[in-house]
């Protein structure tokens, strides 16, 4: 989602800045460039020698000398992204006063606009006047201040500086560097993870989707310049940066939401696992053992299928299925694809143990309308769901209408 993009990632001298290695690695899985700078206090957590190897570029610093005298202007106009993590109470100041009296902040000077900080530090450093006005005052100059958290501090202590984790600073550098939306953009809606259905107070029925997939599109449409809403069963997943949430327990409810958002949505990609079925009636109180009964007869009766009712509306948006099959993928897929008379279907294959359901990887073959078949391979949820992405963008030549971004 990132390729092309050019990070240049400042770490400053606190113990977070050993995430910045896996920060790396993630930000080239994505396809960015990487250019590291280190403050020399930096150096003692991470290495040169690391950091060259994981962004095959040498790393800027203010030890070296072979160095031109304006680095710190033509990194910052290189530049898509300057990212400062870790980034202390100190280097904050520093911001805050526009001193610059090494690299790394003489280049935050020249390229404030596109800099965005990560603080960590101890909570009392942290919650200190001085260092919570720094930071409202950076932010009040347009400066993205990412975190910190709460958690386990390095000090031993507890509470809030701790540094967002690698993903999470990954998932805010996708959405600062995506085209800007506006009342214009395109709208996406997606639904994801299972639904729910009641049968007492404490029983229920459901499925193993974990929401990836679903996440993982939303991810990737908001990344191409979509508004995008996730309309999301109960998972346990943090919300991709600049995407909509809201959250449903049943199909029902999840029919609601998608009908309601239906008139200005442009895309609709249906990637829960919904449930078919749900109890006629709901218990209001916990299910009994009868004595002398073995057995329990439920009765269920159908649900709303969401995206046809989506795919035979008159506002009808490019509409995108999955087919969760375990056996005859191609054949199921594409009945499916006619029955529910979407746009495209994306088959998976859900009876691999490593793919599919609860999994980080999935094996997804597109089927469409018009008869093509697109094979998009297996591997990583968040790969595959670019590239479906980029497919259905595609199809429904939304992505002629980029310029609306
Ligand atoms: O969440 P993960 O753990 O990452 O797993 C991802 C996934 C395997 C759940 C996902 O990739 C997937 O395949 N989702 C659809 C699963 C499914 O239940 O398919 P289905 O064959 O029952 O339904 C076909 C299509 O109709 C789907 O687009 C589904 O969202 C939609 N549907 C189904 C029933 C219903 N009542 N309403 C619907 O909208």
């Amino acid at each position: 989602m990132l390729k092309g993009k050019k990070v240049l990632l400042g770490i400053t001298g606190g113990i977070a800045a050993y995430k910045c290695c896996e920060l790396i690695r993630l930000l080239r899985k994505s396809g960015a460039e990487v250019q590291a700078m280190v403050t020399r206090h930096a150096l003692d957590f991470v290495t040169l020698t690391v950091l060259k190897a994981l962004t095959s570029n040498e790393p800027l610093w203010d030890g070296d000398s072979g160095r031109l005298p304006i680095e710190h202007i033509r990194a910052a106009e290189w530049a898509d992204l300057i990212l400062v993590a870790p980034a202390t109470g100190n280097f904050l100041a520093k911001v805050r006063a526009g001193i610059a009296d090494d690299l790394l902040s003489t280049t935050v000077l020249a390229g404030w606009q596109k800099l965005a900080v990560a603080p960590a530090m101890n909570s009392q450093m942290y919650l200190n006047p001085a260092t919570q006005e720094n930071i409202g005052v950076i932010r009040s100059r347009g400066i993205r201040v990412w975190g910190p958290a709460s958690g386990d501090l390095a000090c031993g202590t507890s509470g809030e500086g701790r540094m967002l984790e690698p993903k999470e600073l990954l998932d805010l550098i996708d959405d600062a560097l995506a085209p800007r939306l506006t009342e214009k953009s395109p709208r996406c809606v997606i639904t994801a993870g299972p639904t729910v259905e009641m049968l007492d107070p404490v029983r229920m029925l459901t499925n193993r989707s974990s929401g990836k997939m679903g996440f993982a599109l939303a991810r990737a449409a908001r990344a191409a310049g979509l508004r995008t809403t996730v309309i999301s069963g109960p998972v346990s997943l943090p919300t991709p940066a600049g995407v909509e949430r809201i959250n449903v327990q049943s199909a029902a409810e999840m029919r609601d939401q998608v009908l309601s958002l239906l008139p200005e949505t442009d895309i609709f990609i249906g990637c829960a696992a919904v449930a078919d079925f749900r109890p006629a009636t709901v218990s209001p109180q916990k299910i009994k053992k009868v004595k002398g009964t073995d057995e329990l007869t439920l009765t269920l009766v159908k649900n709303p299928d969401i995206i046809a009712e989506v795919a035979r509306s008159e506002q009808r948006p490019f509409t995108a299925g999955f087919a969760a099959e375990t056996e005859n993928l191609e054949a199921y897929a594409k009945r499916k694809l006619t029955e529910k008379n979407l746009d495209i279907i994306a088959a998976n294959d859900v009876s691999r143990k490593d793919s599919g359901f609860d999994s980080d990887k999935n094996s997804i073959t597109l089927y469409d309308r018009e008869g093509g078949k697109t094979e998009l391979g297996s591997g990583d949820k968040q790969e595959l769901a670019e590239r479906m992405v980029r497919e259905i963008l595609r199809l429904s030549g939304i992505t002629e209408h980029r310029s609306w971004c």
